[in-house]
């Protein structure tokens, strides 16, 4: 439910200006009224405008509403060094990720912008071996798969031509797999966690929402020191395999598609210099 307190409400028209789907009615001389409550998409933009805490949201109780610290947040600089120094850090090691370190990483995915508030985007965190292990083996499964068809002398012959890139990338995915034979994780670069950021299936705008989640995630897990890594192979894999297959091995809920796989570890080193780009 949605109130406006007409006693503390100052009638400064703030709420009215930032509500995305123009509820708040606030008229000079007039009680404060709303428009069409139900469609209101709960981001609760009223709330943090609000001089004098006169709107009250159901999905906002007080304990949730909270003053901005401004002497906290980075400068420009700061966040522009932060940015242009994160890197894909491959140098994981086996030292476990700092549990205070994940939920961070976690609480800054989850507060970045979805369409229309949606908030369907749905995080899932696998830190255990098994699973892990089983996501590269499903993975390092598919590219060999594709790999014997791709290098069948017939087929190579025809297909060579118009798929330049994907044959000269073999010889790569080739040293990989023994690399998996070896009891290593190539594909997922060695990750003691995964961060698996999915949306359902037919949501339209799934990938955006989920790919945003991913970069707030990924700043924060640089400015912690923990590596991250697009898993762009898993989430290629995963894509080829089926959204229900690719949910079980996941650990997704059904019907949920992966649009974004963090790889996370902790570096043997972290980068000294970064280059123009
Ligand atoms: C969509 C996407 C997929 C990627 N897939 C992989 C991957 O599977 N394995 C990997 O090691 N790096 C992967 N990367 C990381 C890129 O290789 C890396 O971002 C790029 O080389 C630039 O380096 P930087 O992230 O350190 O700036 C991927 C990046 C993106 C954006």
């Amino acid at each position: 439910m949605i109130n406006i307190d007409s006693d503390k409400c100052t009638r400064c028209g703030k709420c009215r200006t930032v509500c995305p789907t123009s509820i708040p009615i606030i008229e000079k001389g007039h009680m404060p009224r709303l428009r069409h409550p139900e469609a209101c998409i709960s981001c609760g933009h009223c709330v943090d405008v609000c001089p004098t805490g006169a709107f009250e949201h159901d999905a906002f109780p007080a304990k949730n509403i909270h003053t901005v610290n401004r002497d906290l947040l980075p400068s420009p600089e700061s966040l522009m060094e932060l940015i242009r120094s994160r890197r894909s850090n491959r140098t994981i090691t086996a030292a476990p990720i700092p549990r205070h370190a994940l939920d961070m990483i976690l609480e800054a995915a989850r507060y970045a912008p979805t369409a229309e508030n949606s908030r369907q985007v749905h995080l899932h965190l696998v830190t255990d071996w098994k699973t892990l292990h089983d996501i590269e083996a499903a993975t390092m499964g598919f590219f060999m798969r594709l790999a014997r068809v791709m290098l069948f002398p017939p087929v190579k012959t025809i297909l060579r031509p118009f798929m330049r890139k994907l044959y000269d990338e073999a010889p790569a995915l080739l040293s990989m797999n023994e690399k998996f034979r070896q009891g290593q994780h190539p594909s997922i670069c060695e990750a003691t966690a995964l961060l698996v950021i999915s949306a359902p299936r037919g949501y339209d705008f799934g990938s955006q929402d989920c790919n945003l989640a991913y970069q707030n995630a990924s700043l924060m897990a640089e400015s912690l020191g923990v590596s991250q890594i697009y898993m762009g192979f898993v989430q290629t894999a995963m894509f080829m395999m089926g959204t229900r297959k690719a949910a079980r091995i996941l650990g997704i809920p059904h019907g949920h598609k992966a649009f974004a796989i963090m790889g996370l570890g902790m570096p043997a080193f972290r980068y000294g210099r970064y280059t123009d780009r």
